[in-house]
């Protein structure tokens, strides 16, 4: 097999290296990310490797299945920027569906403990010689309500999470866990009830912007927002007002709508033509990082070992380990051994 890598940093040579000699496959390790001006370069690969940022629509789909490009592994579990329907009986599309769970979790919590104790000014401050704690009082979590949207492998690690800290725990799913230890409840009671809320749902049109203005009118002026899932579950925009009108208390972002452009690259010497951006990262009580919440040893460990794994199956009798339905996006549940409904 030759596969064409985009949008690769150093450390995805680190782990996937080893392995592609492991399996005698030849890899090509571009920097670029894949969109329409780069599909070019996977002609004659049998196999695209794709991440998070990278474009896969009709134009790119077209243009690697002209070139030969017979499978694109996501070396990651979203999988929102690939078109299905473009995709569907050229080029078949798997996934990563879940490597390490606790990661995104654990930098969930990571996010909520650092925005409620403001560690991240004290953090600047002290490194000033500036001790005054001024400005740094959060709220004790103990005894307080997390709103969890979406109970899938991440969100039920950060509800353990959230019980360990003594927290209630109340959540939102359209497709609930049966015999749940925590309770269901409509989105719109999820919003008004909770003090912090963390989204851990897919981005899908449903879901689309499903924190906005009508959302964040009905929270508490306290209320943190956490979100390790999609940029584009929260509408910016909207968000960026309710934070302006202090009709929340703050906002913990590890991903971003418009993220591609900025996320994984070192900017620090060039000035932000993200307006919305900049605005985000003027306030004290937003904390921002760049997409990194799957980045432990383990998870990168485990993302290297199932998409090679993914790539070798299809490579060796045709067989489409985790492949993802584009029929339903995975409702029906096929990754875990029902028939395909596409
Ligand atoms: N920040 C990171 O580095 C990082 C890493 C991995 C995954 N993620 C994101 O985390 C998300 C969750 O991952 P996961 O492994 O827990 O996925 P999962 O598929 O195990 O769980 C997703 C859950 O969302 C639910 N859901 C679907 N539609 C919904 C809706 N309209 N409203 C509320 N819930 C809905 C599903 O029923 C499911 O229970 C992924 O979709 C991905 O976008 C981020």
């Amino acid at each position: 097999m030759k596969i064409a890598f985009y949008d690769t940093k150093p450390y995805d040579k680190t782990w996937f290296k080893p392995l592609s000699e492991e399996y005698g496959y030849k890899i090509k390790f571009y920097e670029h990310k894949l969109n329409a001006d780069t599909a070019v370069l996977a002609t004659d690969y049998d196999a695209v490797c794709a991440f998070v940022n990278d474009t896969i629509d009709k134009e790119v789909v077209d243009i690697l299945y002209r070139n030969g490009v017979r499978l694109l592994a996501l070396r990651c579990a979203g999988y929102n920027n690939v078109d299905f329907k473009s995709a569907y009986d050229k080029i078949n599309v798997v996934r990563v569906p879940s490597y390490s769970p606790a990661a995104v979790a654990e930098h969930a919590a990571a996010l909520l403990l650092s925005l409620n104790r403001r560690i991240h000014r004290a953090y600047t401050r002290t490194r000033d010689n500036n001790f005054s704690i001024d400005g740094l009082m959060g709220v004790d979590l103990l005894g307080k309500t997390a709103g969890i949207v979406g109970t899938g492998n991440i969100g039920r690690i950060f509800i353990n999470i959230c019980k360990g800290f003594g927290m209630k725990v109340i959540a939102y799913d359209p497709y609930p866990i049966k015999d749940a230890d925590f309770e269901y409840v409509s989105a719109d009671d999820l919003f008004k009830q909770s003090d912090i809320i963390s989204l851990h749902c897919p981005l899908t049109p449903e879901t689309k912007h499903i924190i906005n203005a009508e959302s964040l009118a009905v929270m508490q002026p306290h209320t943190l927002i956490i979100n390790t899932s999609r940029g584009a579950l929260i509408n910016t925009f909207e968000l960026i007002e309710a934070l302006k009108t202090r009709s929340i208390g703050g906002a913990g972002l590890d991903v971003y709508e418009e993220e591609a452009e900025y996320f994984f690259e070192d900017f620090s010497n060039d000035i932000m033509v993200d307006d919305d951006l900049a605005r985000l990262l003027s306030f004290p009580n937003v904390l921002v990082t760049s997409h990194q919440g799957f980045f432990t040893r383990e998870a990168m460990q485990a993302i290297a070992e199932v998409t090679m794994e993914n790539i070798h199956t299809f490579d060796i009798d045709g067989i489409l380990t985790n492949e993802i339905c584009y029929k339903c996006s995975g409702a029906c549940k096929k990754e875990q051994g029902a028939k395909r409904c596409f």
